[in-house]
């Protein structure tokens, strides 16, 4: 074994998984007996010192290596980091937690080698080999998850959602800069992202119940993935980004709109107050909407940036809101009566004020 070249690289997102790193390598060590390999640990700067605890193994076992990111989250994009930093010819994934069978990676890597797949996939056989940490919500979302990624897979995968697998490391080199790097789903942003269909041969195991730390995947990174796939599907079209600013604009004007009613229909009160106060609402939704979501990567933190951000986001937008209420209300003159076609196209114009600057200055400054 020594001397032989290095083959394979075990590529280990990790958040707060400080409890499960020994357990991991030594795991990997008992199953990659007669293999030469390296594991490699990306850790998005876990506050549980998952970092640490890795290095301290990796001062007595040279084939384990750190990559502790800064500033940054995200499953796919560590991933991607972590397969392009080893010399290795192969490549796999494996979660932090335990939950995936790292026994069956002799058999990925020899499907590998025989050039018998491109990439070799962990398929759960049994959907809940874990069932207890997998109630009936989170069964559900799967399924309509897998569903939703076999469309635009256009290709019959059992497990397109495993975050499990092994491929060649010069076809994630060639597909890297066409990732999208987005949430967590970095087999898919693979397999959609070569121009030619991979091929994959699938290998089942059993997913092993979580015993030390917690899921990560929330309801945000359930978002992230809808936002991954659309981005597979229109990205090319209109941008992600542009699109999320435009949908929660949208939902701004429903705000906009129903305070305006509120207040004009509602209360009586005069059209251009009216208007202000509809504008100032929809601005103030749509600063904590946009920060959430369509910026969640640079998101504002704490009262300073908060308070700074929506500041400069309502000053930004004072040039587009005085645009929104001037048009407005001058159409509202012209044509008496019109109010609902006056406001909204006050809006419209108000709103591409609102992206065009707020990207730059609001959201581009930290
Ligand atoms: N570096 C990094 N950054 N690692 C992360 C991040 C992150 O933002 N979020 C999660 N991880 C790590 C976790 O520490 C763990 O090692 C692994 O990624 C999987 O995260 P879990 O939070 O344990 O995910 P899960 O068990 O709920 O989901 C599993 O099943 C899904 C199938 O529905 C994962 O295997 C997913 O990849 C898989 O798609
Ligand atoms: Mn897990």
């Amino acid at each position: 074994m020594t001397g032989a070249l290095l083959e394979l690289a075990i590529v280990i997102p990790t958040f707060n998984e400080k409890g499960n790193v020994a357990t991991l390598i030594a795991k990997l060590d008992q199953a990659l007996v007669g293999r030469r390999w390296e594991a490699i640990f990306v850790d998005d700067d876990s506050p549980d010192g998952t970092a640490d605890a890795a290095r301290a193994i990796a001062r007595l076992d040279t084939r384990v290596r750190v990559i502790q990111r800064i500033g940054r989250r995200g499953l796919s994009s560590a991933c991607i980091e972590g397969m392009c930093a080893t010399a290795a010819p192969f490549v796999a994934v494996i979660d932090g937690d335990l939950q995936h069978d790292e026994t069956v990676l002799p058999a990925m890597l020899d499907l590998l080698k025989t050039g018998e797949a491109e990439v070799a996939i962990g398929s759960r056989f049994v959907t809940g080999g874990c069932t207890g940490e997998w109630d009936s919500d989170r069964v559900a979302k799967s399924a309509l998850a897998t569903r939703l990624s076999r469309r635009v897979l256009k290709c019959d995968l059992n497990d397109p959602m495993s975050g499990f697998f092994m491929i060649r490391t010069d076809i994630v080199r060639q597909l890297a800069p066409s990732l999208s790097a987005i949430g967590f789903k970095i087999l898919l942003d693979l397999l959609t992202a070569s121009p030619q269909p991979l091929r994959f041969v699938e290998v089942p195991y059993t997913f092993r119940c979580r015993t030390e730390g917690e899921s990560k995947l929330d309801h945000v990174v359930a978002m992230e993935y809808l936002i991954a796939l659309y981005d597979r599907m229109f990205g090319r079209f209109v941008p992600v980004r542009f699109a999320m600013f435009s949908a929660i604009g949208v939902l701004g004007v429903g705000i906009h709109m129903a305070v305006l009613t509120a207040l004009f229909v509602g209360v009586g009160a005069k059209f251009v107050l009216a208007e202000i106060v509809a504008t100032l609402a929809a601005l103030t939704f749509n600063f904590f909407l946009n920060n959430a979501l369509t910026y969640r990567d640079r998101r504002l933190k704490g009262w300073r940036q908060l308070v700074d951000g929506w500041v400069s986001f309502a000053v930004i937008c004072s040039v587009g809101a005085v645009a929104n209420v001037g048009i407005a209300a001058f159409l509202y003159e012209m044509r008496d009566g019109a109010w609902a076609a006056s406001a909204l196209i006050g809006v419209l114009v108000g709103a591409v004020w609102n992206y065009a600057l707020s990207s730059k200055f609001t959201w581009g400054r930290y």
